[in-house]
């Protein structure tokens, strides 16, 4: 076997530890990470995605779905809403949401992000010639993904000419209590510098650091070329 192989088989045993793990987090998720207590991070992630009634947008990882009532704001049950994400139980739970709140624009697929690009999206989506999504948000998702430099690779290629992408997470550099306890419940990584790769790839560039007592992060960034 070489050491590519290798790494794609131990590439496979993390997301499956990451699934089975979601799936058990997922009855508890809510009560552990109330909707309260990313919101002000969430309000300003949504919002600077700029969007307006009817566009089409990516969340990864959806999750439990906490951030679709913040695009319905915008988009008022109209245009696309897609979440993926690798969890079933993550998955029922916004699906219940989706129901509670009769949205008739969502779309869940249950999908490993990093087998989810510009290649597949059109024909999983069935969208004949696919123009990309207006805006992408990935919040909480790239401190936990292995390959989380494709991942945004990805979907910066997923957005439309001048879409929008942001990313919203966690960034602790030094070592502390809150980020062990983090990296326990998440099984992430608090410490990637994710925006730095984010600004090599986007035009107009903004972060905001101020979320969380410092340790949550939002970037945004829009499409070059
Ligand atoms: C900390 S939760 C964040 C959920 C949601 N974005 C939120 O803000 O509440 C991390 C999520 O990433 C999902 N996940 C982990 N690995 C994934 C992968 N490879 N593809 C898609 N989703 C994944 C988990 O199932 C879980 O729902």
């Amino acid at each position: 076997m070489t050491d590519n192989e290798r790494e794609k088989e131990r590439e496979g045993e993390r997301q499956e530890t990451a699934k089975l793990y979601y799936n058990r987090f997922s009855k508890v998720y809510d009560l552990l990470s109330p909707k309260a207590y990313y919101h002000k991070a969430r309000f300003q992630a949504v919002k600077e995605l700029r969007l307006t009634r009817g566009k089409t947008v990516l969340i990864v990882p959806v999750g439990t779905g906490q951030s679709i009532a913040y695009f319905q704001d915008y988009l008022e049950n109209c245009g696309t809403v897609v979440g993926i994400d690798i969890s079933r139980g993550m998955l029922d739970k916004a699906q219940k949401k989706i129901v509670q709140n009769k949205w008739n624009n969502v779309r869940l697929l249950n999908r490993d992000v990093a087998r989810f690009d510009h290649s597949t999206v059109g024909e999983v989506l069935e969208i004949n010639d696919f123009q990309g999504f207006d805006a992408v948000l990935c919040e909480l998702g790239l401190s936990i993904f292995p390959e989380w430099q494709n991942v945004i690779d990805n979907l910066v290629s997923m957005l439309s000419q001048a879409g929008r992408i942001v990313i919203m997470d966690w960034y602790i550099e030094q070592p502390s209590l809150r980020g062990s306890l983090l990296k326990w419940i998440g099984k992430g990584e608090v410490n990637r510098p994710l925006w730095q790769y984010l600004e090599t790839k986007v035009n107009d560039f903004r972060i905001d650091s101020s979320f969380n007592r410092g340790g949550v992060f939002v970037a945004s960034g829009t499409r070059a070329g």
